[in-house]
């Protein structure tokens, strides 16, 4: 490491990556140097309880010896190949991939979760020309409120007009809906035009918002009926979040395609879709492809968490600590009561600030940098709660007395 590395201010570094950056994100102004758990410390040694997760990214926090492990035998290797030659950690991810899915016969392995929509959207597309259906009888059904990334087509799926503006000509073939609602769904379905209705079980980004008793299960029926693929977007939910290794176990649907990446790396840059044998066979040779998708040190290290993530101690752990930090959030808002709801499902929870407070979550992001909390938002009124699924009792504990102090700096300012 050059001298200069180490001796320059974090002030400095952080000015000049104002200058550097393109200027498309706002971080908190701390510098994150290493991580153990749920706890992160900056630069100057200062301990954070880590809530983001890295973005719902880290699922078995940071550091975890075992990805580590799997990381560093792989680094020492073999790297990378492209798909242009066979390696063995991405062949054993898809194998077991598949077999966890309790759906997929295929897998694709990209970069990201806006590649892994993108693939399925493509997919969908190509599935309904196999069919015969003209282009203008291929269209994709979103949901207004949810995320599918910052591509072209994905922004395009993201049906939220704050993520597409300035980028028009958006791409053709989108429909938007609203989230949980059946009747306008099927509505928009009537026409026999759909080729897929793509929704996240829990929207994420939106707001926290689950999927209604009972909509998924809907979706999947309209879909049969008006023979469309139904995909479902894990990206952030899936991968244990909710309790289930996949969010959609819960509402007992069968999907067609799935599509996963955040936390299916543990922190390591890796995205998927899995397609069920209804649009498994679609994609042909030369019909899609990347250079890193399957990098084998992405899959080593996805295997693990892969597997890890999917064991009884991690869903036990999210059902305990999920309890645990509704319980805490409860007793807060019991005292200073600025929660409108709490809502979510296992460690994935937002608790909307009243709407006295609306527009504030960013103020209180703020706050709990200051207190040594590493909190996110989903949009400008909910409080976003997505920690390591590993967190043990005493992280819960201290973030919630951490939120706590924030919270009562965001009132008495
Ligand atoms: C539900 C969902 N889909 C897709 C994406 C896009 O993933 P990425 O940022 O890896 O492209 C995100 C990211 O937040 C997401 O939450």
């Amino acid at each position: 490491m050059a001298a200069s590395e180490t001796k320059a201010s974090s002030v400095d570094l952080i000015a000049a990556g104002k200058r550097h950056y393109l200027p498309v994100y706002r971080p908190r102004e701390v510098i994150l140097d290493r991580g153990r758990g749920a706890r992160v410390w900056d630069r100057e040694g200062r301990e954070y309880i880590d809530f983001a997760a890295g973005i719902a990214v880290c699922g078995l926090g940071h550091g975890d010896p075992d990805l580590l492990a799997a990381l560093v035998e792989q680094g020492g290797k073999l790297w990378h190949t492209s798909n242009v030659f066979y390696s063995e950690p991405p062949l054993r991810l898809a194998e077991e991939l598949v077999q966890a899915s309790r759906f997929a016969s295929r897998v694709f392995l990209c970069n990201s979760g806006a590649e892994a929509n993108e693939a399925a959207i493509k997919l969908a597309r190509k599935w309904a020309a196999q069919q015969g259906r003209p282009p203008e009888r291929r269209v994709i059904v979103s949901f207004r409120g949810s995320f599918h990334g910052r591509t072209l087509a994905a922004v395009t799926a993201t049906a939220q007009p704050k993520y597409q503006e300035g980028y028009e000509p958006l791409p053709g073939g989108f429909r938007y809906v609203d989230f949980n609602d059946i009747a306008q769904l099927e509505a928009a379905m009537a026409g026999g035009d759909v080729a897929a209705v793509l929704v996240e079980p829990v929207q994420g980004e939106g707001g926290v918002m689950p999927a209604a008793d009972g909509f998924l299960a809907a979706a999947r029926a309209l879909c049969d009926r008006f023979d469309a693929l139904l995909v479902l977007d894990e990206i952030q939910c899936g991968m244990g979040r909710t309790g289930t290794l996949f969010a959609h176990w819960q509402d007992a649907v069968v999907p067609d395609i799935v599509t996963l990446a955040k936390a299916l790396g543990g922190g390591f840059p890796i995205g998927a879709m899995l397609a069920g044998p209804r649009a498994a066979e679609v994609m042909q040779y030369g019909a899609h492809g990347t250079t890193f998708g399957g990098n084998p040190l992405a899959a080593a290290v996805a295997r693990v968490a892969l597997r890890k993530l999917g064991s009884a101690e991690i869903a036990a752990n999210v059902a305990r600590q999920s309890a645990a930090l509704r319980a805490g959030l409860a007793a807060i808002d019991a005292e200073l009561g600025l929660f409108a709801q709490v809502r979510g499902r296992g460690l994935m929870l937002g608790a909307v600030l009243k709407p006295e407070h609306a527009g504030r979550a960013g103020e209180v992001l703020d706050h709990a940098a200051a207190n040594g909390l590493l909190l996110l938002q989903a949009g400008p009124d909910v409080l976003r709660f997505v920690p390591a699924l590993n967190l043990a009792d005493a992280d819960v504990a201290e973030g919630l007395a951490r939120l706590r102090a924030a919270l009562k700096a965001f009132v008495t300012r």
